[in-house]
Parts: C-alpha cells; structure tokens; sequence
C-alpha cells in the first residue's frame, strides 16, 4: 500500500533541462583547460549527473562513490590526489552528508574539491557547507523524481514533485 500521494510538481522537466544546460556552460567555463573528475553520489545523483556530465562540454573523467548515513559504502575507483574534483550530489538538506563528503575527499590531497547539487533546502540547513554550483532552492518539503527517491521509489520521474503523507482517511487498512 502507498501511504503517500503527489503534491504538486515544482520543477518540471523543461525548467530542469535548462538549468542543468547553465550549469553545465558555468562548470565549462570554470574548469576550461584544467582536467576535472566528476564524482556522482549514489544513488539519488544519478540522473541529474547523466544530464550534467553531458552539458559540460570539455574531455572529463567521471566516478561514483554511494554514502549513507555519513559512511562511505561504495567508494571511489580513481585515486583523487592531485586532481580537480567535482561532486554531484542530488540534494544537500541538513548538510550532513555534503559537509561529511567534502571532508572525507580532502583528506585525500586532491588539487581541488567543489561541490554542486541539485537542490538546495537551505532552511534545513545543521551542518554549514559551502555550495559551489546549486541547481534549485527547494522548499523545506519532502520532494521526489529525478533521482529523488522516496523508499526507493519514484526516482525515474522526469520531474521534481513534492511528496504529501496520504490523508489517513483514504488508507487501506
Ligand atoms: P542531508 O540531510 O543534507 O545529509 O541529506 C541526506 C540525504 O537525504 C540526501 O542525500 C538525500 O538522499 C536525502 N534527502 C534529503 N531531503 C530529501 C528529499 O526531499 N527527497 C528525497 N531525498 C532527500
Ligand atoms: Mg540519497
């Protein structure tokens, strides 16, 4: 039984698409004839770093590395010392995990460590960290699709919804 039902769409994929290809011109742009590495945080970052790997438009190189509850459980392939880093992250809410990752990868003498995210939830904000690409500020709401999940569901929505808790009345025992 679902216990939650969609509120309204906050991005769709249209406004998505367009921001992701901004940001794209600006990582372009920043990192223009330096060598950058793409570290995409599983699972939530997936398809915005599909997107956004595409609309940077200079020779890079990706990878992946999943977290949960601030401890790396899936970790990176490359060796990060000595290079330009850049991590994909599908949301920062409290601040936990970004400000966790940021630390946990510079302990590993990079050149350069930025962080962008897809969505920022500024007003839930317990861990202070510096953001350096933010594709939307989002309300302090539930939100899924994109990437986003809820119980690992929803995820493959092309766009950004708000996630309600069902009116009870509605359930199904
Ligand atoms: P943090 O609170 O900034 O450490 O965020 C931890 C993780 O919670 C994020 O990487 C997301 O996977 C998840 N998360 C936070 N807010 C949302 C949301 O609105 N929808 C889906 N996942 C979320
Ligand atoms: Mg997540």
């Amino acid at each position: 039984m679902n216990d939650r039902v969609f509120g309204k769409v906050i991005f769709t994929q249209e406004a998505i698409k367009s921001r992701v290809a901004e940001l794209g011109l600006q990582i372009s742009k920043d990192y223009a004839n330096q060598e950058l590495l793409m570290v995409g945080v599983l699972r939530g970052a997936y398809t915005f770093f599909a997107d956004l790997s595409r609309a940077v438009s200079l020779s890079i190189q990706v990878d992946f590395l999943m977290v949960s509850q601030q401890r790396v459980i899936s970790d990176l392939t490359e060796n990060i010392a000595g290079r330009h880093v850049l991590i994909v992250e599908d949301i920062v809410d409290s601040g936990a995990t970004a400000s966790f990752l940021k630390k946990a990868l510079q302990t590993r003498n990079p050149k350069s460590v930025r962080l962008c995210t897809l969505l920022d939830k500024p007003y839930a904000r317990k861990v202070a960290v510096d953001i350096d690409y933010i594709g939307f500020s989002a309300p302090d709401r539930f939100v899924v699709g994109y990437g986003l999940d809820y119980k690992n569901q929803y995820r493959n929505l092309p766009y950004i919804a708000v996630l309600e808790k069902a009116n009870p009345n509605h359930a199904i025992a």
